[in-house]
């Protein structure tokens, strides 16, 4: 593990702005976010202030805001955000010299909005390959020395089989040392055993079993019966 522990402090807050508004943000400037598991999966409603954690978690570690790696620390002229700005980080032991400085940071940002993009950068995602073959590669290719990964929804390109896949790359890289911090809506890949499942929403930000999600809870209706959700949303 790289991170034990992630904070903000704000000297003055806009209550009312992005991303002081957030409750999941309100919660992080209250208490911090700890890191337990070399594996943290952050999941809840669309809105509910994911990607607004995972991007300034990013930003904070010193990648790239537009996603990819620390070889491209510098390569976006995206401004941080707000909160990027003020993220700061509790060593894990084995985090403690990456933290010691910028250039020994090693790590991968898959930011949902620009990820192909940023995979593009890197010669992982030409026109001739398809949106999970761009992933795949890159999870190949990059997915090999300890640092920090972040991911943001990247299900949103992968088949069951890439899901799968995606779940042995991220297995070998906690073995290796690494930590991964991925937002996610994959009832598939936060079965991941010894992982961290915290739920983002209203209240802030709980831990939270993976049997007790409430998104495994209506996959798994779901599909023993996709009648009793589709009756209330079809004519
Ligand atoms: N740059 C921004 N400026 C203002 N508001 C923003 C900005 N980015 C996000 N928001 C707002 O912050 C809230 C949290 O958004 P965020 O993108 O973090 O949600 P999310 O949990 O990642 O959702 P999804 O599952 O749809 O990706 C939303 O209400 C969103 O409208
Ligand atoms: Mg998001």
């Amino acid at each position: 593990m790289i991170i034990e522990r992630m904070y903000a402090h704000v000297a003055s807050q806009e209550d009312e702005e992005w991303p002081w508004n957030v409750p999941c943000v309100r919660g992080l400037l209250a208490d911090g976010l700890r890191f337990t598991a070399p594996v943290t999966f952050l999941v809840g409603e669309n809105g509910s202030g994911k990607s607004t954690l995972i991007e300034a978690l990013a930003e904070g570690f010193g990648l790239d805001s537009w996603g990819g790696s620390h070889d491209w620390r510098y390569a976006s002229h995206r401004p941080k955000s707000v909160l990027g700005e003020r993220m700061r980080f509790d060593a894990a032991p084995r985090g403690r010299r990456m933290l010691g400085s910028w250039s020994a940071r090693k790590g991968f940002f898959l930011r949902a909005e620009t990820a192909l993009d940023a995979l593009d950068r890197e010669g992982f995602a030409p026109d001739f390959v398809s949106h999970g073959e761009g992933f795949l590669a890159a999870f190949r290719g990059k997915f090999l020395e300890p640092g920090l990964y972040v991911m943001d929804e990247p299900e949103a390109a992968l088949s069951f089989a890439s899901c799968l896949e995606l779940l042995g790359h991220i297995d070998q890289l906690t073995k290796a040392g690494g930590q991964v911090i991925c937002a996610t809506h994959s009832p598939l890949l936060t079965a991941l055993p010894g992982a961290d499942i915290i739920e983002v929403g209203e209240h802030g930000m709980r831990r939270v079993a993976w049997d007790e999600l409430t998104l495994v809870d209506h996959w798994r209706r779901y599909l023993a019966d996709p009648q009793s959700y589709l009756r209330h949303i079809l004519d």
